[in-house]
């Protein structure tokens, strides 16, 4: 498939059908950018949870976990600056009544430019085949310079205007390039105006004075105002780290690409206090940690790039993204962040309160600094769920859609499947249910061919298959199909457990990092 051929459609129904991922309140034709995860789905969820918190917080001695509450005091987001400045760049067109994120029309309009250089690019490998330099083609062709120079042009003063809060230019910018509405194609545009992402409700009914409340938009500011709980009641010393995972919320205007923004979604948080000076070591510390987290996986190193932020926020000092190689090209996964003492000291000072740590060494109080890893939960689900799921030819000529997962996410480790309804089949495959049910998600199946049922378990990622045939009586034996290679080999049932555990369990990919 062509990536720019509508790439999310077939794993958005995979996901769907196989029971993974559903639109939310469905029956009411649902609620945009609200996902609701199904019986497979929440399993192949929580099994990320527990790759990150045993990788982040199991075998680190000297970070600990927390689970702070969704709510918060308000003065928490006027400290972090989320209520003045968490804010996308809002325009409406005033004949269809839509409502647009300014940089998203900007985006939009750049994509195309970009694609019309693809474009140029595919037709110069074409003409040329294996003679083909394609970088010299870029620097070269009349085409592609003039239309990669209007993308460079167009990037900076964009970038230049939200810089400067000049939201007027960021509208003048969409009516230079003829931008129209994508639904109505109308031009006629309001002003550009910043529009707060926070969602907000009343805490205590209206009579007993009621007052703004905050659903958290990131899950952060609960560590940071926990800082001093955390480290006296553990003491910890510095550098030490506080995790978390945990539901966030974001009123995003263009909320699309499935669950990949949401309105409602989930992060994995954790913040390394450490002392000033040191900030930058345990950042490119952090950065190489977390890539080898990514790629211990074996999704393929190549979907995994840096993007290194140029343009800081004002509390960061350094900062990068991971990128992935998402169906619609490789976007933002996971951020990791040297933030300073920007939140600690901001808090401090919204509270009245002393944030400060004594280290023994330097006989001193100071505020330590923070570097903090932040990935999306939703966002890495569809790393992995995009990445494995393929369709394939096989050598008889049929194809299979086969989800090969890493064995330790998958949300079923084997199927136990009894290769015909009776002859004692069925008893023998619930024996061996049961010996395995304490120690490992499996499934008991009947229905359907064998063969059906290899497929039902591909396709949900099943890493191995057990069939219980009549030798199974027998001699107390089973075949073991294994998914990606669909080899099959016979083994003791009494050895299960231990195949399952040593192909299946965390503890391999975690040795790799
Ligand atoms: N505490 C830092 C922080 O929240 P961020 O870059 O805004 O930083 C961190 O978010 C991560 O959270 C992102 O890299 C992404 O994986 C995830 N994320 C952010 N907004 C999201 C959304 N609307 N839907 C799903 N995931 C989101």
């Amino acid at each position: 498939m062509q990536k720019n051929e509508d790439p999310l459609k077939k794993i958005i129904s995979h996901a769907k059908e196989y029971g993974f991922v559903f639109p939310s309140s469905e029956i009411y034709d649902g609620l945009s950018a609200t996902y609701d995860y199904g019986q497979m789905g929440v399993e192949l969820k929580n099994n990320i949870k527990q790759y990150w918190w045993t990788a982040m917080v199991k075998m680190q001695e000297n970070i600990v976990g927390i689970d702070a509450a969704i709510f918060m005091h308000p003065t928490t987001w006027k400290a972090s600056g989320h209520v003045d400045a968490f804010n996308d760049p809002l325009i409406d067109n005033k004949d269809s009544k839509k409502r647009y994120r300014a940089d998203v029309l900007i985006e939009d309009y750049l994509a195309k430019i970009e694609a019309k250089i693809d474009k140029e690019v595919a037709k110069g490998l074409n003409r040329f085949g294996d003679q083909f330099d394609e970088a010299e083609f870029r620097r070269t062709n009349p085409n592609v310079v003039r239309n990669a120079t209007k993308i460079e042009e167009i990037n900076k003063r964009f970038k230049k205007a939200l810089e400067e809060e000049d939201l007027k230019d960021v509208k003048a910018l969409i009516e230079e390039l003829e931008i129209a509405d994508p639904v109505s194609g109308s031009k006629n545009w309001t002003d550009v105006r910043q529009f707060n992402l926070m969602f907000s409700t009343e805490l205590g009914s209206t009579a007993d004075g009621a007052s703004t409340v905050y659903l958290r938009p990131e899950t952060a500011q609960g560590i940071f105002v926990n800082f001093l709980n955390v480290q006296k009641t553990s003491r910890l010393k510095i550098p030490f780290g506080v995790a978390q995972i945990g539901k966030a919320f974001r009123n995003e205007i263009i909320a699309r690409q499935f669950i990949f923004r949401m309105r409602e979604f989930e992060q994995m948080e954790m913040q390394f206090f450490v002392k000033p000076g040191t900030e930058l070591k345990w950042y490119e510390y952090w950065k190489s940690f977390r890539i080898n987290w990514h790629k211990a996986l074996e999704l393929g190193d190549e979907n995994y790039r840096f993007h290194d932020h140029l343009k800081l926020a004002h509390y960061a000092n350094a900062a990068a993204d991971i990128e992935f190689d998402f169906p619609m090209g490789f976007k933002e996964l996971e951020g990791i962040h040297s933030r300073t003492d920007f939140d600690l000291k901001a808090h401090e000072e919204f509270s009245g309160k002393k944030l400060q740590y004594f280290d023994p060494e330097e006989n001193k109080n100071y505020v330590p600094y923070v570097v903090e890893t932040s990935i999306g939960l939703d966002r890495m689900f569809l790393a992995v769920f995009s990445s494995c799921l393929k369709d394939e030819e096989l050598e008889d000529g049929s194809s299979r859609v086969v989800l090969n997962l890493p064995p330790a996410l998958s949300p079923i480790k084997a199927a136990i499947l009894p290769l015909i309804k009776k002859d004692g089949l069925p008893e023998k495959a619930r024996e061996i249910f049961g010996t395995l049910k304490y120690d490992f998600s499996i499934q008991y199946d009947e229905k359907d061919s064998i063969g059906k049922r290899y497929r039902r378990q591909d396709a949900i990622g099943t890493p191995y298959s057990i069939t219980v045939d009549h030798q199974s009586l027998e001699d107390h034996t089973v075949t073991i199909r294994e998914r990606d290679s669909m080899k099959q080999e016979r083994v003791a049932i009494d050895s299960l457990y231990a195949i399952i555990e040593e192909r299946a369990s965390f503890r391999n990919v975690l040795k790799k990092i």
